[in-house]
């Protein structure tokens, strides 16, 4: 597929973009978190307070950013994070997520909030798709949607844990966000005076969630519905049911990681949600050493959580993931520009990690560990002044 150029060089040109271009109440949506959202920049600016260490006079014409993860090679080192209602950033955005992945090989996650359906998604996608689930109105509820996704031709099924209750997030309230929507008068002033977005969504049909079905099978989701049925023992059911692989999302504690790890789980999906779901959570960043000197070197890990460009993914890489996701930047980008402006975004992240990974003399993704990291503790302990904020993974990943 040929794409238009854009005007998204970066993930903040996306953003802006974005928030021109969409009603406040979806653009809100996305970039809103919990409380005060201190935690959602925190994720961001953390990244920040890391450095990288260049080294030079290394041959790295030849270079290559395949990775390996779950038996399986990726072109790239990262993929999309489950989110749902991604339709609401541009008509039919989850399948153009689905063609991005397969034209450049990298996984794509379909949430279980998702307008897109679980059977539309794998025709799309194909085995570059992954399953994200949300503990339903029960636990048979819950393993009926996994069997659809077994049936759909699903390979890889990721169980969120992060959410035992949706978070309040004041702009959603503010602005009377609800799914599907109820117009009132603020709501259709919104959609008003952004006739192009609203245009374009009318035609493609007003997205609505299409995985969640009640007794009788009719599409029905509660957004606020408890889903603290995702528990320990829940998580045993589905390791015994689930013959692919199992991932587990929203792990923050290196406990729970040794935790999940000894129940069989195939990998683990460091994130805190985005800061969606607590304002006061650690930045994920800061945890994800911690979280890999409790796993061990050779245990699979993902990570997500304030990943805003190339930089950022390959620092994760050094401090301990084996894969990174990318989340709000990717809506951002559907958002700006539809399938350009994702394209756009995607080639400036594959860009940038190959420029970082020359600028630090690596040809390939498994020579990246704690050494690309500036220890500033070193430095500084040298000296006697010891850094608590510096980063560093004391044991390097596979
Ligand atoms: C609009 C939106 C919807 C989301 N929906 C889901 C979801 O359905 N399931 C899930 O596991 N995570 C969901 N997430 C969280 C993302 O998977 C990811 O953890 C988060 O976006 C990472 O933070 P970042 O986007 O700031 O990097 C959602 C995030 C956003 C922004």
């Amino acid at each position: 597929m040929t794409h238009r150029a854009s005007r998204v060089y970066s993930t903040e040109d996306a953003r802006l973009i974005a928030r021109r271009r969409l009603p406040k109440l979806i653009f809100d949506f996305v970039d809103g978190a919990t409380g005060r959202e201190v935690g959602t920049k925190r994720n961001v600016s953390q990244f920040d307070n890391i450095m990288l260490q260049p080294r030079v006079m290394t041959d790295v014409a030849q270079y290559s950013l395949k990775t390996e993860l779950m038996g399986k090679s990726y072109k790239l080192p990262f993929g999309i994070a489950p989110m749902g209602m991604c339709n609401l950033v541009h008509p039919k955005a989850d399948t153009i997520l689905a063609h991005a992945a397969k034209a450049m090989n990298f996984p794509v996650c379909l949430s279980s909030a998702a307008s897109t359906s679980i059977e539309e998604m794998a025709r799309a996608a194909g085995s570059q798709a992954w399953f994200q689930l949300y503990f339903g109105a029960s636990a048979e509820a819950s393993l009926a949607m996994v069997e659809r996704a077994r049936v759909a031709g699903f390979d890889t099924l990721i169980l969120t844990v992060d959410v035992p209750q949706v978070s309040r997030r004041v702009r959603d309230l503010r602005n009377g966000f609800k799914v599907p929507f109820s117009i009132t008068p603020k709501v259709f002033w919104d959609l008003a005076t952004h006739p192009r977005w609203s245009l374009g969504t009318l035609l493609a049909g007003a997205p609505r969630p299409m995985n969640f079905t009640d007794s009788k099978g009719n599409n029905t989701f509660d957004r606020d519905a408890s889903r603290s049925g995702a528990d320990w023992s829940f998580m045993e059911v589905l390791r015994d049911k689930w013959q692919g692989n199992l991932v587990i999302k929203g792990l923050t504690s290196a406990e729970d990681a040794h935790r999940v790890q000894s129940l069989g789980a195939d990998a683990i999906y460091v994130s805190n949600h985005g800061a969606r779901q607590l304002d006061s959570v650690p930045p994920a960043i800061r945890l994800l050493p911690l979280i890999r000197d409790a796993v061990g070197p050779d245990f699979p890990l993902l990570f997500d959580s304030g990943i805003r460009n190339g930089e950022d993914v390959i620092k994760a890489l050094a401090l301990g993931a084996n894969f990174v996701m990318l989340g709000r930047p990717a809506l951002f980008a559907l958002g700006a520009d539809g399938a350009d402006g994702l394209h756009a975004l995607l080639k400036c992240f594959e860009t940038d990690i190959t420029a970082v990974m020359a600028q630090l003399g690596v040809s390939s993704i498994s020579q990246l560990g704690a050494d690309a990291i500036f220890d500033d503790n070193e430095h500084k302990s040298k000296s006697g002044n010891k850094n608590k904020d510096s980063f560093t993974a004391s044991q390097k990943k596979p």
